[in-house]
């Protein structure tokens, strides 16, 4: 199995650059300043506040290839912090493992080269960054391990996933609890367990305003994660939390 380590995550993000130039066919030269801008790129597509079906449209089809140049800008230029979150992923993930929201495949790629790992499930609604991933697993051997999905709803999913990972996700999407509450009834009640961030804030420049910030949405969201899961310490970051589900009754 290749070795998709810290070391490696740290070097090149998994040859992230190369994937990228020849996924995306970019001429010499054009992949630098379109990660340079495209988190202003992004932010100029969304207006502040969308519906459900606005939101769903919004990832799936108007940031078209937006994020694989965003997210790649954020691993790369933040690949202590991004590598970081890879430790605690590695001391989370085994068995069938979902990760949610999985973008351009750095988490989904390390869990699938990790031994204890059976198979990684990504969900993402954009197609692109699907296809993204699917296409980096064949060029790192992955492919068996790594299954790309659109949806919770895709049938080819466990019923329970033994580990998941939900990183800076859980604000864009259009009801957090929502979807906390789903994640907490796919993991696995023994043993099971979750790796989990979010930032419910739309930036000191409003830099995000694609990020949920209702103080209503942002309450239930508590409500839902201190009712459904319990967290277990870890020492790597203070950002990114480790959870079992709580056994209830
Ligand atoms: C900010 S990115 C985070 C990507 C990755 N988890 C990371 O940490 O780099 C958010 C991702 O969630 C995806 N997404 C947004 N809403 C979603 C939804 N309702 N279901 C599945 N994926 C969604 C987006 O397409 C995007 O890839």
């Amino acid at each position: 199995m290749v070795a998709l380590d810290i070391q490696a995550f740290l070097a090149d993000g998994f040859a992230l650059r190369e994937h990228l130039e020849t996924f995306l066919k970019l001429p010499p030269g054009e992949l630098e300043p379109r990660m340079a801008a495209a988190t202003d790129a992004l932010a100029q597509l969304q207006p502040t506040a969308l519906d459900a079906s606005g939101c769903e449209r919004f990832y799936e089809t108007d940031v078209g290839t937006g994020h694989l140049f965003e997210l790649a800008g954020w691993h790369l230029q933040s690949a202590d912090y991004i590598a970081d979150t890879l430790r605690v992923q590695m001391t989370a993930a085994h068995g069938d493992h979902l990760d949610f929201g999985g973008g351009i495949g750095s988490h989904a790629l390390a869990a699938a080269a990790l031994p204890q790992v059976r198979r990684v499930w990504m969900v993402d609604l954009n197609g692109t960054n699907r296809e993204f991933v699917a296409w980096r697993a064949r060029r790192l051997g992955l492919q068996d391990r790594i299954i790309c999905c659109r949806d919770l709803d895709d049938g080819q999913l466990p019923q329970r996933f033994d580990s998941m990972t939900c990183l800076d996700v859980l604000e864009h999407v259009p009801d957090p609890a929502g979807l906390l509450g789903q994640l907490a009834d796919r993991l696995t009640p023994e043993g099971g367990m979750a790796l989990l961030n979010w930032y419910f804030f739309k930036g000191f420049q409003g830099e995000y305003p694609f990020h949920i910030d209702d103080p209503t949405l942002v309450h239930r969201f508590f409500e839902v994660l201190q009712d459904r899961l319990l967290e277990r310490f870890h020492p790597y970051l203070i950002t990114a939390r480790t959870y079992t589900l709580r056994s209830q009754g």
